[in-house]
Formats: structure tokens, C-alpha cells, sequence
């Protein structure tokens, strides 16, 4: 973290942001004077780049977190009548992406004081019908998939990863422990494409499906016809142009070289929260489990009941520090609560919601960012 009295942005301090340097804007530009704006050749590196890094066997480009997803559930087989548990506490695109394979969410409860989804809520919600679970690795934590596994025995688990490249679970790598898992390259995230994603998998039967799934079904790219002679294809199920294109995926290699060091960043940036958070009761850094490396997307504290959330946040937001809510419970959007969900469902969540705040957390924040923060929070008593 950098030692130096300036703040990184000095009017205002946003909860995440991009950090874009000339070897970035280099990368971009000689991506753009190439013969290949997309599906070219910096398509594969990208994605074998980044499944590397995450120690995964095959990586699927695609347009955005949600488009994984989407890919994820039909790499799985999700289809109509099928049930996905899926955490309450997450963005909506982590249930979103069932609904779109016209498949029912069914949202599992979270643990209080890590806001992961809660395995014996998993256990609790599994039926006939579960066809997978989707684990989120809220704020940049694991959720405990050894705990997911023994709750689902032989369910497929999809790893809504978004939150955590660069995290381990007891020395396994995030990318590595979901027979698929999701990840998001918006710029708030830990490197970024603009608008990008990517799933990772073991198993190259998925990964053929995932890639033919991002380019509407079509059972063969124009290599494979350069290659055969021909310009025969055929489409042989509906998918999506989900294609993530070369200009993007330069970027993506670019971000993807500074990634070990922001991280190092962001946890530095845990680190004296957390030491300067242990002074102020009133507001609660998230647990951490033991064996867990944090990727650190998210920095959330939960305010004590007596502070009025809306108010702090509206304070806040006053002295130019960008907090936010993630989330407010998925199954309380009007969307689910048009489909039946509503009030009580997930309680934990539900009470969690109310009491939740992000603080802002990226790469070059300084220590007097920091302070500048922890200050501000301080004196919401
Ligand atoms: C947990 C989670 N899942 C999915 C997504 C969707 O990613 P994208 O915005 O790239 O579609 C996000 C991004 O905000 C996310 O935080």
C-alpha cells in the first residue's frame, strides 16, 4: 500500500476501481492494428493465461460474469424443471443465469458473520429435482466447498467465483474446487476487460460445450472450417453471441501480469482496516475462516443495530467516500417476489442486509485513504 499522504482520488473515494497503466493502453492499441479485432488468436491466450494462473485445465472466454454463468448452467445441463440453490445474499445474476435455462432458483441461506452460503441450509434445500449448486465467493472468500460437497454428494457445484480470482481454500486455488467456475472482469473487479468473463473447468467435455454455447450453438469456428476446406457449419443447439472480443482480451492479459501484486495490494489494505476496525465497536469486519486466503473484492463491515444504515451511508457518501450494499437479498427483488419468494425465506441474509456496509477497497488506495475511512465510520456513533 502506497505510504503517501495524498489520496489516490481526492475528490472522491469509489468502493472499486480500475486501475489502467500504459502497458495496458500499449496492449489495447496493438490488439486494435491487428488483423484480429475478435475471435482471433489473443482469444485462447487470454484464456489459457488466466486458467494458468487460477491452475485450472480449460478456460472459456465470454462477454461478461453473467454470460459464464448463463455458459456454466448449460455446461451442467440445467433445464427447465430442474432446481439451483443458489446463495440470497449475492448479485442477481447468480440466479438469473437458472432462471434463463428456465430453471427455478432456490435460495439457500448464508452464515452470519462470513455471509457465505451456509451449507446445512444447502443440505436443508436439496430435493429430487436439485440439479446443481451455485456457491458465491462473497467479498473475496471461499465459500467451504468441502463442507458443499459432503452437503450435496455428487451434485454439481458451480463456483460463482466473480468475487475471488486469486483466493485458496486450504492451499487449493478459487478456479480450481467448482466443476465450473464464474468470473467477472468488470472494472470494479480485480482486473478487468471493460465488459468480460471467463468459466474454468476441468473437464474438456464442458469446456467444448461452454465454447460452442458463447458463438450460438455453432458446432465449428472459422478455424476449424479454414482447416477442413470448408465453409459448411451447423448449428446444432441455441446459444448466444457471448464472444468476448481480442481488443478485450488484450487487456485482459495485460491487467492479468499486475494481478499478484494487487493483491498483495488489497490484502495490505485488509490488513490496516482490520487493525483500525478492532477499535471501533460499532463497526464489524466479516469473519475470516482459518485455511481461507481472501481475494478481497469487497471490504464489508456490518454497522450495530442502534447505527441507521441509510442514514451512514448518506453521510458518508457526504464526505466523499463511496460506500455501498452488496446485496440486498436476491429472492426480495420484485422479479422473485412476482415468482412467489418473499419475506423469511432466508432470514440470516434478510438481517444481515439491513446492517451491511462496503467500503471502499482497490489496489492504490493509500494508508490515508485508509484513515480517511476508518475515520469517517469512527465518528458514525
Ligand atoms: C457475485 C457476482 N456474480 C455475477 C456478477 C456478474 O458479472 P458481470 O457484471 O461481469 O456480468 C457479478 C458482478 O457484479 C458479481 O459480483
Amino acid at each position: 500500500m502506497p505510504d503517501r499522504d495524498v489520496p489516490a482520488v481526492p475528490r472522491f473515494l469509489p468502493y472499486g476501481r480500475q486501475q489502467i497503466g500504459d502497458a495496458d493502453i500499449k496492449a489495447v492499441v496493438e490488439a486494435l492494428c491487428s488483423d484480429w479485432l475478435t475471435t482471433g488468436p489473443r482469444v485462447a491466450q487470454f484464456e489459457n493465461a488466466f486458467a494458468r494462473f487460477c491452475g485450472a485445465a480449460h478456460g472459456v472466454a465470454v462477454n461478461s460474469g453473467t454470460a459464464a454463468l448463463h455458459a456454466a448452467m448449460r455446461g451442467i445441463g440445467v433445464g427447465p424443471g430442474d432446481e439451483v440453490i443458489v446463495p440470497a445474499l449475492t448479485f442477481a445474476a447468480s440466479a438469473n443465469a437458472a432462471v434463463y435455462e428456465g430453471a427455478t432458483p432456490v435460495f439457500a441461506d448464508v452464515e452470519a458473520d462470513t455471509l457465505l452460503i451456509d451449507p446445512k441450509s444447502v443440505a436443508a434445500r436439496i430435493t429430487p429435482r436439485t440439479k446443481a449448486i451455485v456457491a458465491v465467493d462473497y467479498a473475496g472468500q471461499p465459500a467451504d466447498y468441502d463442507a458443499l460437497r459432503a452437503a450435496a454428494p455428487g451434485l454439481p457445484i458451480v463456483a460463482d467465483a466473480c468475487h475471488a480470482p486469486g483466493a485458496t481454500y486450504n492451499g487449493r486455488k478459487v478456479g480450481t474446487l467448482a466443476d465450473i467456475s464464474c468470473f467477472s472482469f468488470h472494472p470494479v473487479k480485480h482486473l478487468t476487460t471493460c465488459e468480460g468473463g471467463m468459466c474454468l473447468t476441468e473437464n474438456a467435455e464442458m469446456a467444448a460445450h461452454m465454447r460452442r454455447f458463447r458463438n450460438h450453438g455453432i458446432d465449428s469456428d472459422h478455424r476449424a472450417r479454414d482447416a477442413a476446406g470448408t465453409f459448411a457449419y451447423d448449428m446444432v443447439e441455441l446459444g448466444y453471441n457471448y464472444r468476448l472480443p481480442d481488443v478485450q482480451c488484450a487487456l485482459g492479459m495485460a491487467q492479468l501480469l499486475r494481478l499478484p501484486e494487487w493483491l498483495l495490494a488489497r490484502r495490505a489494505v485488509a490488513a490496516a482496516y482490520a487493525k483500525a476496525f478492532a477499535e471501533v465497536p460499532h463497526a464489524t469486519p466479516l469473519a475470516q475462516r482459518e485455511g481461507r486466503e481472501h481475494a478481497y473484492h469487497l471490504y464489508v463491515v456490518r454497522l450495530a443495530p442502534k447505527i441507521d444504515r441509510g442514514a451512514a451511508f448518506r453521510r458518508l457518501r457526504g464526505h466523499g467516500i463511496g460506500v455501498n450494499v452488496h446485496y440486498g437479498p436476491v429472492h426480495l427483488m420484485t422479479f422473485y417476489r412476482e415468482r412467489g419468494y418473499g419475506p423469511g425465506l432466508c432470514p440470516v441474509a434478510e438481517e444481515a442486509a439491513e446492517h451491511i456496509l462496503t467500503l471502499p477497497m482497490f489496489p492504490a488506495m493509500s494508508r490515508s485513504d485508509v484513515a480517511r475511512v476508518v475515520e469517517a465510520v469512527a465518528e458514525l456513533d
